[in-house]
């Protein structure tokens, strides 16, 4: 595959971006976006040109860090983690438009790379919930109904990349917000500050800087990992409760 991409370039936190164009040549259908990527970077450092500086971690889905926006599309084309996005969703001789995730509460450091920092401290100001961490417990000594259990464990699949603020117009993190709210707010260790933890996770999260909610469901469609926009109403739900002081 031939292809022309488009990348944005930015030296620095505060300095001026712009779309720079490249092209690349021998791409396989097999290889992943960052493998393509990783082609196009061996080719700059041939030529003597600073690289193109992108997250990534894992590459295999699991840990959050390779978010891009691909024409125009959070993770690009297909309902998975840009490392898992093969070159086959693509048509030789496209133009591939690649930019950083757009958002106040993600600052780009370089190039492809923004700060998502702001999902940890939403995290870190929910706090730690009261479980006995001594000699592990007899399996039914707590009881989950499994429906519980399944909606706790399906919202804990977030893996925090923020391709559902990338994509919503108002740059909301409460999808996110939702999942970690909802993923221990269904399990019994997670009762004693559930009220508390959801004030304050709320709190950061606007402090942070993101948009609220306006139910245009964006972040759902974009999420690779399927977190459905119950969780938001769940969060909502949370909240009022704490509000009246029955959480
Ligand atoms: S809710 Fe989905 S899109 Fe948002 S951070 Fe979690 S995994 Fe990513
Ligand atoms: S690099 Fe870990 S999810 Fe993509």
């Amino acid at each position: 595959m031939e292809l022309t991409l488009k990348i944005w370039r930015q030296a620095g936190p505060t300095a001026k971006g712009e779309l720079v164009t490249y092209e690349v040549k021998d791409i396989s259908p097999d290889m992943s976006f960052l493998e393509m990527l990783d082609v196009l970077n061996e080719q700059l450092i041939a030529q003597g040109t600073e690289p193109i500086a992108f997250d990534s971690d894992c590459r295999e889905g699991i840990c959050g860090m390779c978010g891009l926006m691909i024409s125009g599309e959070a993770h690009g084309p297909e309902r998975t983690t840009t490392c898992q996005l093969h070159m086959r969703s693509f048509r030789s001789g496209e133009t591939i438009t690649i930019e950083p995730w757009r958002a106040n509460a993600f600052p780009v450091i370089r190039d492809l790379v923004v700060d998502r920092s702001a999902f940890d401290r939403i995290i870190q100001s929910g706090g730690y919930i009261s479980v006995n961490t001594g000699a592990a417990p007899e399996a039914h000594s707590v009881p989950v109904p499994k429906e519980k259990a399944d909606r706790a464990f399906d919202s804990a699949k977030c893996i925090g990349c923020g391709a559902c603020v990338a994509a919503c117009p108002n740059a909301s993190g409460m999808l996110f917000l939702g999942a970690k709210v909802t993923h221990l707010g269904e399990l019994p260790q997670g009762q004693p500050e559930r009220g508390g933890r959801v004030v304050k996770m709320l709190e950061t999260h606007d402090l942070e800087g993101f948009g609220g909610c306006t139910n245009i469901g964006e972040c759902a469609a974009a999420c690779p990992k399927e977190i459905p926009l119950d969780v938001i109403s769940t969060l909502n739900a949370d909240l009022r409760q704490a509000a009246r002081g029955a959480l």
